[in-house]
């Protein structure tokens, strides 16, 4: 069956098997069906953070559990529970209707709850584990059902132990989150900043989510529209000695200093100065807008991105000697 409807960057792709999963206890049932059970099983959520190849001979598990409840509430937070099939945005609208602060930051990002620890989605200074209270998962072989906390998350930037020690292991279920009471919307990023100043809403946690709306609208392509899988590759975190070889020989580089001594560059901004931005590479680009999504111009195939990936790579490397890393994994 066809995969292309159910990945963001649009490719063609087929799957043997694609099981659309309902209730956690189909795991243990297909895992007894001889036609799934020799296969190597993948997860999938929204499709927005995968490079399918064309044909995946693998079972592809298509997460469907629904459902989002007010799990506890103590003095100091809200414990708002959702299950890893449910849509990242509309859950974050869902949230802030009941008044729960705490997600506004990670509007519109694309994909599932399920799939947000995965990757530590993070936008505008807050990631999801800022917010993280725990997670329950199944494992795929053995249909354990096991609970992590925010230390067995190895939580890191755009990464987990999801995407390390346990990667392809488990499908995360439920997760919860620990949303303040006393929850102080974040702001600080110039482009929200100055998107809220001009809609002139206040600082609420609602006209926080309308700023964060518009901005990435503005830059960031509608998958709907032009297929992509948002940011193609990580910012790199590089050394002091490669950030001062950067920024001796171009002044108006873009880094953050990390707490850990080490600077994260803007890979949006190396890719642009790599004469990379709005240029195309077959069906395939970097977007006119922001430099870091890869986009489908229509057609693509899995080796169309991964040579987009390498050509981008390749000139960044030479021109400012770092390593860009591609974010989404492959399948
Ligand atoms: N920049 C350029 N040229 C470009 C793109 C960016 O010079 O073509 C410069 C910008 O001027 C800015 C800097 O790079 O000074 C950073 O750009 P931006 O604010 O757009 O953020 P980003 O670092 O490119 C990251 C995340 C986004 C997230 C934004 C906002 C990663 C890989 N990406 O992008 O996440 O929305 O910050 O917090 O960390 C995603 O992961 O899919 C994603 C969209």
């Amino acid at each position: 069956s066809s995969l292309t409807a159910l990945n963001t960057l649009g490719l063609k792709a087929v799957a043997r098997h694609i099981l659309h999963l309902t209730e956690p206890a189909q795991i243990i049932q297909w895992r007894a069906d001889p036609r799934f059970a020799q296969t190597t099983w993948l997860v999938l959520g929204g499709g927005s953070n995968v490079v399918m190849s064309e044909c995946i001979e693998q079972t592809v598990i298509h997460v469907g559990l629904q459902g989002k409840r007010l799990l506890r509430e103590d003095d100091a937070a809200w414990y708002v529970a959702a299950a890893g099939g449910e849509a990242w945005h509309p859950f974050v609208q869902w949230t802030l209707a009941q008044g729960w602060a705490g997600l506004e930051n990670l509007s519109l990002i694309p994909g599932t709850v399920g799939a947000a620890p995965v990757q530590n989605i993070g936008a505008y200074g807050v990631e999801i584990k800022d917010v993280f209270e725990q997670l329950t998962a199944i494992h795929l072989q053995t249909g354990e059902s096991r609970v992590f906390t925010l230390a067995d998350c190895q939580f890191a930037y755009r990464d987990s132990v999801f995407k390390q020690a346990e990667a392809g292991q488990w499908l995360i279920v439920e997760v919860v989150f620990r949303l303040l009471k006393n929850y102080q919307v974040q702001t600080q990023y110039g482009d929200i900043e100055r998107e809220l100043l001009s809609l002139n809403l206040g600082c609420t946690p609602s006209a926080v989510a309308q700023a964060v709306i518009n901005v990435r609208q503005r830059k960031l392509p509608d998958p709907a529209q032009i297929g992509n899988a948002g940011s193609y590759f990580k910012n790199p975190i590089v050394s002091p000695a490669i950030y001062q070889a950067v920024m001796a020989a171009h002044p108006n580089a873009v880094a953050y200093a990390l707490e850990d001594g080490r600077y994260k560059l803007a890979a949006g901004w190396l890719i642009e100065q790599a004469g990379w931005k709005g240029r195309r590479l077959g069906p395939v680009g970097m977007y006119e807008k922001q430099a870091l999504v890869l986009v489908n111009h229509g057609g693509a195939t899995a080796a169309d991105v991964l040579a987009l990936e390498r050509a981008v790579q390749a000139d960044v490397l030479a021109q400012f000697g770092v390593e860009l890393e591609a974010e989404p994994v492959k399948w």
